[in-house]
């Protein structure tokens, strides 16, 4: 096993690489996301808690039945070309929130999930490693690298790679865990499932931008939908906290919807909301004491996301 880093130095050495990399890539004086770089839309959406929740899982923001105004980010993870296979993202920011934020501002919660269970890495430490490579121009070199090879990682990337037809009818995880209630022992990971009555079944608009037109003419047919759900740990050995790469089996302990995401149309596709969706951030430290990150992979995400942010923000 790698000798474990400290937060402090993760924190330092993969901002410095990812501020490298970044750099690299502007187009347009526009420094883009490390991760999740190509915005396929910005959209309001009503994120609607339901009143049938078990008591164990009531708590934060699924404390009490209503309504939060949400702001959902879908993304791809590494192509501007929506046409080729990748692993898209999902981040969504609450608003009016009431209760104790960990870190960040009052009255928000995020969550940000994407499109496979597991992360292709089980720690910072792999996920430096990875970073260093892209540094160097070598991402395979980080999955095939003979003094520390990496096929579980080349395995999953694998998988997790699809063509999609929109975004609106992919499946969404958290991968990560957190705590669900405060002072608590219950740990959790989340999923964004589809629900939607209207699915998209063939590409519209081909081209590097056929998942933005796919997601608007579903709008323009119909409102999108999402079942919000929450997954519990029951076994600290099947389902750790400490690695990434796992995925929790659903066999064991299903996910429980406990809330919906409503999407109606409207009009996301202007330079304003794609410049405003640009240059927006999400943290999964944005979030109620209820909600707190848990894990070392969770913890180097609080600054490191902050640093990316600020870095592309030029602030
Ligand atoms: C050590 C682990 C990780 C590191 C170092 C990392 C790094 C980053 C960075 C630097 C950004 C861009 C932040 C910004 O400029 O605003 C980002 C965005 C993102 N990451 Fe991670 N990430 C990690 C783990 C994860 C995990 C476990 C997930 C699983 C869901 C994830 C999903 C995303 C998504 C969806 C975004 C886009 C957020 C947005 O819409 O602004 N990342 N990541």
């Amino acid at each position: 096993m790698k000798k474990e880093i400290s937060i402090d130095q993760l924190v330092e050495d993969m901002g410095h690489g990812i501020e490298v990399i970044t750099a690299a890539e502007a187009e347009n004086n526009i420094i883009p996301r490390f991760n999740q770089p190509k915005t396929i839309a910005c959209v309001n959406a009503e994120f609607r808690i339901h009143d049938d929740i078990p008591k164990e899982l009531k708590h934060g923001v699924f404390a009490q039945a209503g309504s939060y105004p949400a702001m959902l980010r879908l993304a791809n993870a590494t192509n501007r070309d929506d046409s080729k296979k990748d692993i898209r993202g999902l981040s969504i920011r609450l608003s009016n929130v009431k209760g104790n934020v960990v870190w960040g501002e009052q009255g928000y919660q995020d969550f940000v999930l994407n499109s496979y269970p597991a992360l292709f890495v089980a720690t910072p430490e792999d996920f430096l490693s990875f970073i260093y490579s892209r540094q160097n121009d070598k991402k395979l070199g980080f999955f095939l690298n003979p003094f520390d090879l990496h096929l579980k990682s080349l395995w999953i990337v694998f998988k997790a790679r699809k063509k999609h037809l929109s975004p609106l009818d992919i499946r969404y995880w958290s991968t990560v865990p957190f705590r669900l209630g405060k002072d608590s022992n219950q740990v959790v990971k989340y999923s964004v499932i589809p629900c939607s009555d209207y699915k998209t079944t063939k590409v519209v608009s081909a081209g590097e931008n056929q998942l933005r037109a796919g997601l608007k003419a579903h709008l323009q047919k119909a409102k999108a939908c999402f079942n919000f759900a929450v997954q519990t740990q029951t076994d600290p050995q099947s389902m750790p906290i400490e690695d990434a790469s796992v995925i929790w089996d659903e066999n064991v302990s299903p996910f429980h919807t406990v809330a919906t995401i409503t999407i109606d149309n409207q009009d996301f596709d202007n330079p304003e909301t794609l410049a405003n969706c640009e240059s927006c951030s999400f943290n999964p430290w944005q979030s109620l004491v209820e909600h707190e990150p848990l894990g070392r992979m969770n913890e180097v995400r609080r600054l490191v996301y902050a640093n990316a942010e600020k870095f592309r923000n030029k602030e």
